[in-house]
């Protein structure tokens, strides 16, 4: 009974310590050395990242959660609402779902945003 009590305990052991690992990992994939946030434009910058990452949810057509980012003034909806920041950064409901961009996207769009969220 005690040996197969321990036998469980280093499974657990073991799951818990690879889920660990495997976190750590994914934290540093998301690292972006020398992230370019100078001259950052709508049309260059932020549509590209949009197209990139969101376009199977919220572009052309695909509307998950009636959320639909065509647009500048689509876009603006969820700048004005702060929906787009908190959900980037992972503080709301994290977007794109299946984790958080890479810390050079959100910065990016974080930068752009603090600089008056310009249609340029
Ligand atoms: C796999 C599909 C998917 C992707 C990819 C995705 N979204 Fe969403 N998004 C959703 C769904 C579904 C909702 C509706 C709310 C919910 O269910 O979480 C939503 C809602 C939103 C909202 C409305 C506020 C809210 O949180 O409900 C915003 C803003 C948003 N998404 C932005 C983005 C941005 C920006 C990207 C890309 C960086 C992105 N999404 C990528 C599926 C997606």
């Amino acid at each position: 009974m005690e040996l197969k009590m321990t036998k469980y305990f280093s499974i657990f052991l073991l799951l818990f310590s690879s889920c660990y690992y495997d976190n750590q990992e994914e934290l540093y994939q998301y690292l972006v050395d020398n992230c370019d946030t100078t001259s950052i434009t709508f049309s260059n910058s932020i549509m590209p990242i949009i197209i990139d990452e969101c376009s199977s949810c919220h572009l052309s057509g695909n509307t998950l959660g009636e959320v639909s980012l065509n647009s500048y003034s689509e876009v603006m909806i969820y700048v004005d609402n702060g929906e787009l920041e908190s959900d980037i950064n992972g503080t709301a409901n994290i977007m794109p779902k299946a984790g958080m961009m890479n810390n050079c996207n959100i910065m990016i769009i974080e930068k752009w945003i603090n600089d008056g969220a310009k249609n340029n």
